[in-house]
């Protein structure tokens, strides 16, 4: 891959692989078509320390004045919600798979002029810059060579000076640790007080994850071209890494 160009390109095979990738990929879509009218209701309790992990993305975004900004894999527009709160100012375009997920941000964002892509983010030509690109548990659905693809087209689309914030989840470093990962997501979702049917939801959900390790993405980042790539977060496979253009 070629490095510390203001525009990189990666090849990226078109074959039976993609395919099966474009399989898995109707299955997100469908898991969050369906999940969307009751998405927001139990995300709290589904995600350890929500707000500390998604006030972590907002506080790395603060030395930015009326930025323009990306948010990838939006969703029902839990963080944009806080981006938004950050930066009264900006121009945010809000990027998703599933239009059902969206119509839930549009409508809560009805008075805002927010900016709305159904799309593919791995597929979309992006042809505008922006300061900053976000994404929040999005990305790990993503197998790693797509996960490649599209941290550098982020970094294409990021302004100089811009930055790109991603709050995903990793896999374990080891076997070992990914099981303790695992009995960490298993326990954590065991004690909510939410119906046990939302919570077979999301264990259903969670078989379409693909999480990369940590080491592996931060490579990814510097190799891409990335500065000042840090971990800002992490709790078992929660973590929020930012890297600047
Ligand atoms: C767990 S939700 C997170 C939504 C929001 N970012 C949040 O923090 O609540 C993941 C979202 O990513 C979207 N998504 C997954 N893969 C995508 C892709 N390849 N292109 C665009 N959106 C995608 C899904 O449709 C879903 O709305």
């Amino acid at each position: 891959m070629p490095v510390g160009e203001d525009t990189i390109t990666v090849e990226f095979a078109g074959t039976d692989d993609m395919r099966s990738d474009k399989m898995e990929n109707d299955k997100v879509l469908d898991a969050f078509n369906a999940a969307s009218s009751d998405y927001d209701k139990y995300r709290k309790q589904a995600i350890p320390n929500m707000d500390i992990y998604y006030n972590t993305v907002i506080k790395l975004t603060q030395e930015y004045e009326n930025p323009k900004i990306l948010d990838l894999g939006a969703g029902t527009g839990i963080l944009t919600e806080l981006l938004y709160k950050q930066h009264p100012n900006s121009e945010i375009t809000l990027v998703d798979l599933s239009e059902d997920m969206l119509n839930i941000a549009k409508e809560k964002f009805r008075e805002h002029d927010f900016r709305y892509v159904i799309a593919d983010y791995l597929r979309h030509d992006f042809e505008e810059e922006y300061d900053i690109v976000v994404s929040s548990l999005s990305i790990h659905h993503l197998t790693d060579e797509e996960k490649i693809v599209l941290y550098t087209k982020i970094y294409n689309i990021l302004s100089q000076g811009g930055v790109f914030i991603n709050a995903d989840q990793v896999n374990g470093a080891t076997d070992y640790t990914e099981q303790i990962y695992k009995k960490q997501d298993a326990d954590h979702l065991d004690k909510q007080n939410i119906p046990e049917e939302e919570k077979q939801i999301l264990r259903d959900r969670r078989k379409l994850d693909k999480p990369a390790k940590l080491s592996d993405t931060i490579r990814w980042y510097e190799d891409i071209g990335y500065k000042n790539v840090d971990v800002y977060y992490k709790y078992y496979r929660y973590f929020v890494i930012a890297g600047e253009k």
